[in-house]
């Protein structure tokens, strides 16, 4: 399988995209700064996937590489928290340029190259979060952008259905990452202690479920949502 991961400097990106390297596919993977993994089969592209002209450039170069795409992993995306009163405006415009307006795109130009591929069912898969069902406080608009991608999911799930392409989504709880670092400790605890599942989520917990949703197993499912950690 050839797949696309967006983000995968650090944290949870860069876990996948080790994990599905070692089970022998290829991997397209990217940031604003320079790679973080060495390996034969991955290709990083270095570029901020808000700028449009550079995204472009990148889905070029795995059309002239590999000529398809199987799978696309959205997985980049950055938050603040704050309250909304002390949020800049600029910061929330820059939330929603990374976390909606960069995936958007990054589909659009994706699925040019996941109707080349020989795969009966190709898969778009959008990372959202429990800050959407939970409505927390403090993540304004990192959560309103993560409603939207999940809104993207239900909606692009329709139009791309007709193609043979699936769109769905994972919803993570508190992964310890660099998106995470500075949330105190007694917060992550509190939505560590809402779950079901009440332990901290590992990248382990995340690959399973995203093999799941880009791989073959899940041909009959799109347009949801699948939240880990038992959120309700
Ligand atoms: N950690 C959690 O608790 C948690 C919970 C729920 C959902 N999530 C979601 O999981 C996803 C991954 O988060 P993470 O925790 O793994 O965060 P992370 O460690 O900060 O990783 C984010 C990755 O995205 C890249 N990135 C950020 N902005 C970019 C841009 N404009 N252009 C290109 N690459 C960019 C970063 O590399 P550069 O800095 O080099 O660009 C980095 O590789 C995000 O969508 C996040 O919202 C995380």
């Amino acid at each position: 399988m050839i797949l696309m991961i967006t983000g995968t400097r650090t944290g949870i990106g860069r876990a996948l995209a080790e994990h599905f390297l070692a089970a022998g596919h290829d991997v397209v993977g990217c940031s604003r700064r320079p790679a973080a993994i060495d390996h034969p089969r991955y290709r990083h592209h270095q570029l901020d996937i808000t700028d449009i002209s550079q995204t472009k450039k990148m889905f070029r170069s795995v059309r002239q590489e590999y000529g398809r795409l199987d799978a696309l992993v959205n997985n980049a995306g950055v938050s603040s928290m704050n309250h909304f009163m002390t949020t800049p405006d600029e910061v929330s415009r820059r939330i929603f340029d990374v976390n909606f307006f960069a995936v958007l795109n990054c589909c659009r130009e994706a699925v040019k190259m996941l109707q080349k591929s020989s795969e009966k069912s190709t898969a778009i898969l959008n990372v959202s979060t429990v800050a959407v069902p939970w409505a927390i406080e403090g993540q304004l608009a990192y959560a309103a952008s993560k409603s939207a991608v999940e809104q993207l999911v239900r909606i692009m799930s329709k139009e791309l259905s007709a193609f043979g392409i699936r769109v769905n989504g994972i919803g993570l709880p508190p992964v310890h990452t660099v998106l995470t670092r500075t949330v105190p400790r007694p917060k992550i605890d509190n939505l560590i202690a809402r779950q079901t599942i009440s332990r901290q989520c590992t990248t382990a917990d995340i690959v399973g479920p995203v093999e799941f949703l880009i791989g073959r197993q899940s041909e009959f499912i799109t347009g949801e949502t699948l939240f880990l950690g038992g959120v309700h």
